[in-house]
């Protein structure tokens, strides 16, 4: 198999540290990597394969003298605007984690499991969605295959990595000073708050992005379009996102409206057979899907997946994945060797 020579920008980050890890756990095809991040982590050291490789800094320079051939990027949305294009007229495929070209029509915005067809030769900037729309996307295709989702209402409970490496340091942080009060004092003060925008110890924050013109935050608003982008432009969504102090892992409540009428067993089969889905759904044993266990694993967990009876044809279900993996650098590594099947 050929072997590709690859970057990763955003490398010290929440995201980039798990790209590294994927790259090396599921062995791609690597002849040589390159790890990127802002002049700040210049010439810090990360690990790939027992070898300890320094952190260059991303400049236009590096990108018109690289011979990488496919960029890894999380690194935010204003570095991406930047970068990619530099990176795509140098014809560097640049599967980037940020928002910023998502939305693009000629963008493929891509979910292996569902629509790797979008991915093509000639297409150097691919869009890994967000972590939110990535699982929910991938545990409702199966069940939308089988009976076509009219409508979606979802109300989502996002880890704090989500919101990067300062977000989790600001949980811990902040947790340590009220265990310390022994919960005399249930408030942390202002400067204990930077990376998120309200308190999260022991809180939870009703405010994932900003908040657009129409009283939604820019996060439910990418559920609303990347869903429909990915999975069938018919469907309607509507979202409520959520996050809450728990470090990795988001959580989702999903009501679906179904065109016909289903039963629970053709459910549990579309979900069993789903790709990388694992259906957790045993109420009488208290067995469903929860961020803890999720945490560090690859697949996307199911389960309380019961009939709606408030309403004809619909369901819940409870989607749990690790954020940093399927939710970002997983999947983005999957559309890696996706691409590199039409190399
Ligand atoms: P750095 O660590 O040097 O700031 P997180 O989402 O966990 O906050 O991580 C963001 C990642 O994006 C980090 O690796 C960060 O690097 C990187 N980054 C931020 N701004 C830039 C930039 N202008 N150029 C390259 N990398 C950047």
């Amino acid at each position: 198999m050929r072997k590709f020579r690859v970057a990763i920008v955003g490398a010290t980050g929440a995201v980039g540290r798990e790209m590294i890890n994927m790259v090396e756990k599921l062995n791609f095809p690597v002849s040589e990597i390159h790890f990127l991040a802002s002049h700040r982590s210049k010439g810090k050291k990360l690990k790939f394969k027992n070898e300890e490789i320094e952190v260059k800094e991303l400049t236009p320079e590096f990108i018109e003298k690289t011979d990488v051939e496919i960029v890894l990027m999380s690194a935010g949305g204003s570095t991406s605007k930047k970068y990619a294009p530099l990176f795509a007229k140098r014809k560097i495929y640049c599967i980037d984690n940020s928002s910023a070209w998502r939305m693009v029509p000629e963008v493929p915005l891509v979910v292996p499991e569902i629509n790797a067809h979008t991915l093509s030769p000639q297409k150097y900037i691919i869009a890994n969605p967000n972590c939110s729309t990535i699982q929910m996307v991938q545990a409702l295709y199966p069940v939308h295959k089988i009976a076509k989702i009219k409508r979606i209402v979802v109300a989502t409970y996002q880890a704090v990595s989500g919101a990067g490496q300062k977000a989790i340091l600001e949980l811990q942080n902040q947790a340590r000073k009220i265990v310390e009060t022994n919960f005399e004092k249930i408030h942390v003060s202002r400067k204990d708050i930077s990376a998120l925008p309200q308190q999260i110890a022991f809180n939870l924050i009703p405010q994932i992005d900003v908040f657009l013109e129409n009283s939604f935050t820019k996060e439910e608003m990418k559920m609303v379009n990347e869903t429909k982008k990915i999975l069938d432009p018919e469907i309607e969504v509507t979202a409520t996102c959520v996050r809450v102090p728990v470090i990795r892992g988001h959580s989702e409540a999903v009501n679906v409206e179904l065109e016909r009428e289903i039963s629970i067993e053709e459910i549990y089969k579309a979900i069993r057979n789903g790709e990388n889905l694992v259906l957790i759904d045993d109420i009488k044993n208290l067995k469903y899907p929860m961020p803890v266990d999720a945490h560090g694993k690859l697949p996307t967990f199911v389960g309380r997946i019961r009939k709606d009876p408030s309403r004809k044809n619909c369901w819940w279900l409870w989607i749990v994945s690790d954020n940093l993996l399927k939710g970002a650098a997983l999947n983005a590594v999957q559309i890696a060797f996706k691409l590199i099947e039409l190399l």
